[in-house]
């Protein structure tokens, strides 16, 4: 099991360049097998979540080939309509996008049942009502999700809570139905903006995504492109966050500013200073951070997919924080982790009263997920002492070059993928 090793102490500094968004890069990877043409992606991440989902188009008998290391060629036109299940696909959340992809173009789609980080429940009804009411009959039965339609005709969906994913998924069915669907409700994410151009972009005749009220008239058919994915928010939000954990001054590259609103407004309230060009940020933090509140909610709200780390850093703020998670109900797990290592934190329900402490101390903890696994790595480039963190598979997931990215910023951070490499790290750096 690899464990990333870290000698905290150290204040962040320099440039760093920003891959291109996971979230994105999932929902145009199973909507570029929506077509037998070509298909040119750029920008997109090498990271686990990706690379499973590529792994699953190819068992598909989707042809796919990466031109370089961001750049990805695919063509679905010897892809089989068979069942989608490996190993791989079954750790990912982005699994069922290759339902809305799949019953869109042959009208029925048999996938395993999603994976993905355990921060709650997860229910997939709404995904389930939109593929109903464009005509498809859905089930779950052994562990697979089945979607299978006739047709597929347009239809007025309304949500019953703002969902990512299933605005994703209803939005690729559709854009292969007859007549026209209006999702009401649907998620403002970069990366919903993102698919929609990038169907767009094939062909497809989408309006309003960024808004609540997306607009799709179907096409019979979608042809190849060649597209860029958007800067990942997050990944670029968790440096940001790094500046202010470590008290450094970080500058994220390639980034979309307005994507980062949120997060560089509470960093102004915590008293980071932050100045925004074209297409980078930068957050320059000496000092404590001061406290603050953060709940978070759908885009343009604070990213929920933030949260941990937000609460790593206020955790070290001058005051008493609260930060309310309003999306997923079992998000506040790596508390206890942050906790061993001096973080003075109380958790009711939904909400986190942070009291702020001077200092972390290093300990040896363990990543539950990815977001808070990340979080927990900020803590350690802060603390007294070695950090230990476990199960970096779940970071590796959806950050890529994480570690290298945080030593080019002056980080002391080595991958060790067993007990004696821990301890050589710690004889090291003791
Ligand atoms: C996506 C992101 C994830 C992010 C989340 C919220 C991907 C691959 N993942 O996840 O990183 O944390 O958005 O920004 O893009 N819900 C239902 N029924 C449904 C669907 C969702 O009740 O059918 C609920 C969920 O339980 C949750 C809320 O809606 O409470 C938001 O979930 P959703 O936006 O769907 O998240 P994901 O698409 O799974």
């Amino acid at each position: 099991m690899e464990s990333y090793v870290i000698r905290g102490g150290m204040s962040l500094k320099g440039e760093v360049e920003i891959t291109g968004a996971k979230n994105a890069a999932l929902a145009i990877l199973a909507a570029s097998t929506m077509t037998d043409q070509t298909v040119i992606i750029e920008n997109m991440p090498d990271e686990a979540d990706t690379n499973a989902l590529i792994g699953a188009m190819n068992d598909l008998g989707v042809f796919t080939h990466r031109a370089s290391r961001h750049t990805v060629r695919v063509n679905a036109a010897k892809e089989r309509n068979i069942p989608v299940d490996n190993e791989g696909i079954k750790k990912i959340r982005a699994s069922y996008y290759l339902i809305g992809a799949l019953l869109g173009k042959y009208k029925r789609a048999k996938v395993v049942l999603p994976g993905g980080c355990a921060i709650g429940l997860r229910p997939i009804d709404q995904h389930m009502k939109g593929f109903a009411a464009l005509g498809a009959s859905c089930r779950i039965e052994h562990g697979f999700i089945i979607a299978e339609a006739k047709d597929l005709h347009g239809a007025h969906i309304y949500f019953d809570v703002v969902s990512v994913g299933a605005t994703i998924n209803i939005m690729m069915a559709a854009t292969l139905a007859s007549g026209q669907t209006i999702i009401e409700n649907a998620a403002k994410e970069p990366h919903v903006v993102d698919l929609a151009n990038f169907l767009n972009s094939m062909g497809a005749r989408i309006k309003g995504a960024g808004t609540d009220v997306i607009r799709i008239t179907g096409v019979e058919k979608l042809h190849g492109t060649e597209y860029a994915i958007i800067p990942d928010q997050i990944e670029a939000g968790t440096m940001m966050m790094a500046s202010a954990v470590t008290r450094g001054d970080i500058t994220v590259k390639g980034v979309i500013p307005k994507h980062l609103d949120s997060i560089s407004a509470k960093l102004k309230e915590m008293g980071c200073f932050i100045q925004e060009y074209d297409d980078a940020v930068r957050v320059f933090c000496s000092g404590r951070v001061r406290s603050t509140h953060v709940k978070t909610l759908p885009y343009p709200g604070f990213p929920t997919d933030m949260q941990p780390q937000i609460t790593v850093a206020l955790g070290l703020s001058t005051g008493v924080s609260i930060v309310t998670e309003s999306i997923f109900e079992n998000r506040f797990k790596y508390v206890d982790e942050l906790t061993s290592m001096g973080a003075n934190i109380k958790v009711e329900g939904s909400t986190a009263i942070i009291s702020g402490v001077e200092k972390y101390t290093g300990a040896h903890i363990t990543a539950p997920d990815l977001r808070a696994g990340a979080a927990l790595v900020l803590a350690g480039l802060v603390a007294e002492g070695i950090t230990v963190v476990d199960n970096i598979h779940f970071i590796e997931r959806g950050y890529e070059d994480f570690y290298m990215k945080l030593r080019s910023l002056g980080a002391i951070i080595e991958k060790a993928e067993d007990e004696p490499q821990i301890e050589k790290f710690r004889i090291r750096y003791a």
